[in-house]
């Protein structure tokens, strides 16, 4: 995919602000040279550039840029989405959409709330529609974002048609001082994907739901079975036997990945999602949940083979549902080039990379509970919910701007999943048990209030590790199955700043919420309202 720099040069050199005009497109893309161009939904500057994924943006740290995102997609879709599910229903057609930019921090109204949707040409508006034009000032840690539809109850369609696109923020002096692999051929994301065709090409989605008489289309799970990378199926990248910086971005619906490379190869990894790690982390493996992102380097000259294959071994659901099999579990090949380099590599990758503060819990202002349900029979929902409240209930969650939170977030269900807060950078500080977890559910069905059933006296169990390449700051944590996960949350702050000087507080406000977009849609989001 092109890359669209968010920023302008100034004579002298320095990063300017910047704008851009992004469009959504319907177009044809291939994916691979065995199957028929399958239409999508692209983002692009023109119809005829447009990509699957879409250009991936580059912005300097500390520069603002102002994107306006425009609809030029067609009056139906080309997935079944379902009306059953809180949906945005334009009344004269289009394909709603609306454009978050994943873990940046901005105002409320450039945030890409679900309901400030917009059909083509803003032919019709959601209810929280305010502008076209959004800014992000780009203040936060340098790091990788992504970005996203985001509209009410089609974020999973859209995203599966294509909207979604890879963003980084660069400190261009921090990466002169760090040296890691740097320029495009040595410095690229991966943006990966699950999905499934039809023989002519076209994407297959489940066209019936899972409890049909209650949703005729939501599943509660997509997953394909054909792996993307950057567009293509199973692709090849030939690389130079040196290192490369890969910014591994799991942009499926519901699909976990757990990579790894085959012929001794490993991973250094250097960044998490918003933010880079204190020190390098090598791993064989990287277990990445949906919307996570792994900032990793691959030194290509420590095998002597001339190719590795980029594996996938999570079982889907995560962590307890189907096997891999030759298909989803591989991801992608690298071919290697023999002999030396050339130039010779002068990349490194240093001993410190960059800390940030670390958690300061003694520093929370407020406890909160958060606990995630599954309803319906078990391995069948009909919906999910947060602290068993619907999307449209009134807010709970009303953190300070500029504050540190602790939540514990409870999840009584039987799969992992991605918790996800805008406005939001948070490490996990503690993975738990519960113990005699059914007594405790009993007791959330009736009092629904995880402090009224006395969660501390369950949360007892054993205590389970967090891995090394997740302790820095975040914008998704995964929630693991039956435990409470305690994370510290920074609402409009890093690094003890103090608040951005932004209107966090204005409307529309935030939202957070489980980043499996067909849970996310069904309705395992809730608002977040900023206060000051
Ligand atoms: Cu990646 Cu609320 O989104
Ligand atoms: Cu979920």
């Amino acid at each position: 995919m092109p890359t669209l720099y968010g920023y302008s040069t100034s004579s002298s050199g320095r990063p300017t602000p910047g704008s851009l005009t992004i469009g959504m497109y319907q177009i044809k893309w291939k994916f691979h040279r065995d199957l028929p161009a399958t239409t999508v939904f692209a983002f692009g500057t023109s119809a005829a550039t447009a990509t699957f994924p879409g250009p991936t943006i580059e912005a300097a740290q500390g520069v603002p840029l102002v994107v306006t995102w425009e609809n030029h997609l067609p009056q139906s879709h080309i997935l079944p989405w379902d009306p059953t599910i809180p949906t945005a229903i334009p009344k004269n057609g289009g394909v709603p959409t609306v454009v978050h930019l994943h873990g940046s921090i901005h105002p409320p109204q450039s945030d890409g709330s679900a309901l400030a949707w917009f059909t083509a040409n803003f032919a019709e508006t959601g209810p929280k529609w305010t502008q076209p034009t959004y800014t992000y000032p780009n203040i936060q840690h340098a790091g990788n974002l992504w970005y996203h539809d985001h509209a009410l109850g089609l974020t999973r369609v859209n995203l599966l048609a294509g909207l979604i696109g890879a963003y980084i923020i660069r400190d261009t002096a921090l990466d002169a001082k760090l040296r890691l692999p740097l320029g495009p051929q040595f410095d690229m994301p991966l943006v990966v994907v699950d999905r499934s065709f039809n023989v002519d090409g076209s994407l297959y989605m489940n066209s019936t739901g899972n409890n049909p008489s209650i949703h005729p289309q939501w599943q509660p799970e997509y997953f394909g079975d054909a792996i993307i990378v950057n567009g293509k199926a199973w692709p090849y990248l030939q690389v130079k036997r040196r290192k490369y910086r890969f910014r591994i971005i799991n942009a499926s619906n519901a699909r976990y990945f757990r990579f790894a490379l085959t012929n001794g190869l490993s991973f250094i990894q250097v960044g998490s999602d918003s933010s880079y790690l204190p020190t390098p982390v090598p791993t064989q493996t990287i277990l990445l949940s949906p919307s996570e992102i792994a900032d990793v380097v691959i030194d290509f000259s420590t095998t002597t083979a001339n190719e590795s294959i980029l594996t996938n071994d999570a079982p889907y659901p995560f962590p307890s549902g189907n096997l891999v099999d030759s298909l989803n579990g591989k991801v992608m090949r690298f071919i290697i080039a023999p002999g030396a380099p050339d130039p010779p590599d002068d990349s490194q990758v240093p001993p410190t990379l960059k800390s940030y503060p670390t958690p300061m819990t003694y520093k929370a202002v407020t406890t909160r509970y958060i606990v995630l349900y599954e309803y319906g029979p078990s391995g069948n929902p009909t919906h999910l919910y947060i602290n068993g409240k619907r999307f449209e209930d009134p807010v709970t969650e009303t953190p300070k701007s500029g504050t540190t939170e602790i939540w514990n977030v409870i999840n009584l269900t039987n799969d992992n999943h991605p918790l996800h807060i805008h406005l939001g950078t948070f490490q996990a500080t503690k993975v738990q048990q519960l113990v005699n977890i059914n007594t405790f559910t009993a007791c959330m069905a009736s009092l629904n209030d995880a402090v009224s059933c006395n969660v501390s006296s369950y949360a007892t169990g054993s205590l389970f590790s967090i891995p090394p390449y997740e302790k820095t700051w975040k914008n998704t944590v995964k929630i693991e199955p039956g435990c409470q996960t305690t994370i510290v949350v920074q609402f409009n702050v890093v690094d003890d700043h103090g608040a951005y000087p932004f209107d966090a507080t204005a409307e529309p406000g935030y939202v957070y919420h489980c980043h499996i977009l067909d849970h996310e849609d069904n309705a395992m989001i809730r608002p977040l309202k900023i206060i000051a």
